[in-house]
């Protein structure tokens, strides 16, 4: 039985064996994006030529480190493919995003991007999104005031859960724009779409982790190899 570490290998070179010369891509965060970036660090010592745009301060330092030439986003406003891991996926590609803090950034990437590519394992597949706490990235101001708005809207479309801030040791955990995350178990989120626009009716609410209609394909790792999803045809 493969372990977790040969699953996000296997993930990440089957996206790094879809990238093209001259693509311009964006480089997701977290373990499975790291693993990648590794992939495609191999390509691009061997001669392939790539620009990227990193979703992450962390990523940044990673591709910094392996040669992958990189640039911003104001540089390279328009993107071939985003490649990118998640926390859960369902059957319509909707994904929970954040478990590393980078939401905000990925979710803009991907936004900028003609395909998100989203790579996984199998643990990642989930019948009904909401297992994982959902990220939700507020502005500091003000955080308390959310923290009860953000309850009222969820219970309006009857979610319910514990809702806590996210620290980092002692401190609370800081995004990379200068943020604040509260994660929210909710347990089962039947309808994303619902949630997705109560939240993004409370003023202190920058952005959350449910990325809908953008996910293009995902790359599945199991132990018995590899396998893509693609987004149903929409109608
Ligand atoms: C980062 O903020 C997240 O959206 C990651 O994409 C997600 O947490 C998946 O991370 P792993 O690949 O480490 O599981």
């Amino acid at each position: 039985m493969a372990d977790a570490a040969a699953l996000k290998r296997m993930a990440g070179e089957a996206a790094a064996a879809r990238v093209e010369e001259g693509m311009r891509l964006g480089i997701g965060t977290g373990s499975t994006a790291e693993a990648f970036v590794h992939a495609l660090a191999e390509r691009v010592r061997g001669g392939l030529k790539v620009m990227g745009v990193t979703t992450s301060e962390r990523t940044e330092a990673l591709c910094r480190e392996l040669k992958v030439p990189t640039t911003s986003l104001e540089a390279l406003p328009h993107l071939d493919l985003t490649v990118d891991g998640a926390d859960e996926v369902d059957s319509q590609l909707r994904l929970i995003k954040g478990g590393g803090g980078a939401l905000l950034r990925e979710k803009i990437v991907a936004a900028a991007s003609d395909r998100l590519l989203v790579i996984v394992d199998e643990s990642k597949k989930v019948e009904v999104l909401g297992a994982f706490p959902l990220p939700i990235e507020i502005n500091g101001f003000g955080m308390v005031a959310t923290y009860l708005a953000i309850r009222e809207v969820a219970a309006g479309i009857g979610l319910e859960g514990d809702i806590i801030l996210r620290r980092n040791g002692e401190s609370p955990f800081i995004t990379d724009s200068g943020h604040l995350i509260l994660d929210a178990s909710f347990g089962r989120i039947p309808e994303p779409e619902a949630l997705s626009r109560a939240l993004h009716s409370v003023p202190g609410v920058v952005e959350h982790g449910l990325f809908l209609g953008l996910a293009s394909e995902v790359i599945l790792a199991s132990d018995t190899g590899i396998k893509t999803l693609q987004r149903p045809a929409a109608g």
